[in-house]
Parts: structure tokens; sequence; C-alpha cells
């Protein structure tokens, strides 16, 4: 017999308050040695998580805001970071509603979490594209499970039957194998050219600490903020 949903709420609230946050050995951070940019630092804590195995470590939860204004929200792979620009890329369909979204308000934040290591860092700024002509050459460079993803096309439109995404698939896996060089005119690279990037790390005993680098013509400021 299942639980009642009754039961497996009261259990989840018993689970929730169980949980002390950070209850673990986590890595300790000394802003006083930190970096003159953010680029170095974030290189330092993702390559940090990466090697530690932190599952899916490059990714990023995008905020952007909606058509209405409403903000919206969801998962990005980090595909490329630029250190001199300051800039962090993802790819995404550009008539995807995120995409949409981004072309009607190019601003947008990013935010990393690394449970293991209780660190988050958190980035906003304008929204770049990656020039056409050098799509090409991206979308050439990508596996072909995802340029057949990209081909299939129509993210978040609602699906009917799951056999017409099949279909799809088929479809664009056939057209990729007849034509290796095929293109998506949609695949697109988004960069995120942060203005301000805050590095967070968090504490058993809640001394988390905090630090915000903002964007200052072709340097960086740096300051702690409060807990
Ligand atoms: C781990 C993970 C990585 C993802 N990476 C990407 C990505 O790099 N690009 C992308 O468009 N969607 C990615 N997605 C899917 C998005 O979170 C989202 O479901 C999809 O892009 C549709 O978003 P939209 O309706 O806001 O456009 C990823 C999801 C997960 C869980």
């Amino acid at each position: 017999m299942t639980e009642s949903p009754d039961r497996r709420l009261a259990e989840l609230r018993e689970l929730l308050f169980a949980r002390p946050a950070m209850a673990r050995e986590l890595p300790g951070f000394d802003p006083e040695a930190a970096p003159a940019g953010p680029v170095e630092l974030f290189v330092d804590w993702l390559t940090g998580a990466l090697r530690a195995e932190v599952p899916d470590a490059q990714v990023a939860v995008l905020g952007t805001t909606g058509l209405d204004g409403t903000p919206d929200a969801r998962v990005v792979t980090l595909r490329e970071l630029d250190p001199v620009a300051g800039v962090w890329s993802f790819h995404a369909g550009a008539g995807s509603p995120k995409g949409r979204q981004l072309a009607a308000d190019p601003r947008a934040a990013l935010t990393w979490y690394w449970p293991a290591q209780g660190r988050q860092v958190r980035m906003r700024g304008p929204v770049v594209t990656t020039p056409a002509e050098r799509m090409a050459e991206v979308f050439r460079a990508l596996s072909t499970k995802s340029r057949v993803a990209a081909l299939v096309g129509r993210q978040s439109e609602p699906l009917a039957e799951p056999a017409e995404f099949r279909a799809a698939r088929q479809d664009a896996e056939r057209r990729l194998a007849e034509d290796p060089e095929l293109l998506d005119p949609a695949y697109t690279e988004y960069g995120v050219r942060a203005e301000q990037v805050e590095f967070w790390q968090g504490s058993f005993d809640r001394q988390h600490v905090r630090l915000v680098y903002r964007r200052a013509g072709d340097a960086w400021t740096r300051e702690l903020v409060w807990p």
C-alpha cells in the first residue's frame, strides 16, 4: 500500500529539520589572498569541484526575465570562459523560451552551487552572442548527440506524443548522416559578461565568507559583504 500524502509530507518536514546546512568538512577561503579578478578564482573553485567529482559541477542556474516580466530560471552547461573579457558562455536554441527572453532583454544571471565544498558563485550582467560566422565552427565541433538534439529543435513546445519526438530525432539523425556539415541556424552561444561576481564560502558555524567583485572599466573592485 502506498503512504498517504499527509504521511509523506510529515516525513519530509522531519527530514528538512533534521538536516543542518553545511554539516561537513568544508574548505577555507581567505579573501585577503583572493586574486585581483574573479575569473582566476572561478577557475580555481570550478576546477576544485570537478576534481572532487561534484556531479555536474559545470552547470549553473541561468536566470532571465520572462517576456511578461516574471523572472525565469533553468539549468545550463558552461561551454566557454573568456578570461580577458570576463564572459561565461553556454549554448541554447534561439527559438527556446530562454532564447526569446534573451532577445527581448539581453541580461542574465548565472548561479553555481558546489555542495561538497559549500561554495556558491553568483554573477550577473549583459548577454552577448557569438557571431553567426563563428557559430558554424562551434556547431561542427559538438558531439553528434548534441547536434542531433539541436536539430530536433522545438524545445519547450507541448509534446502531444513521445512517438512524435522519437520520429523527429530519427529524422534529425538521418539528415545529419546525409550531410555531416549540416548546421542549425538557431543554435546560439550566449555569453554573460559579468558586471558583478560574488563568491560565497559556507561554514557550519554560519560564519560564511562573501566576496563581491565589481567591474570598474578594465579592472575589478573587491568588497566583503555581510553573510
Ligand atoms: C544538468 C543540465 C544541463 C542542461 N544544460 C543545458 C544547456 O546547456 N542548454 C540548454 O538550452 N538547456 C540545458 N538544459 C535544459 C534546460 O534546463 C531547460 O530545461 C531547457 O533549456 C528549456 O528551457 P527554456 O524553456 O527556459 O528555454 C540542461 C538541463 C540540465 C538538468
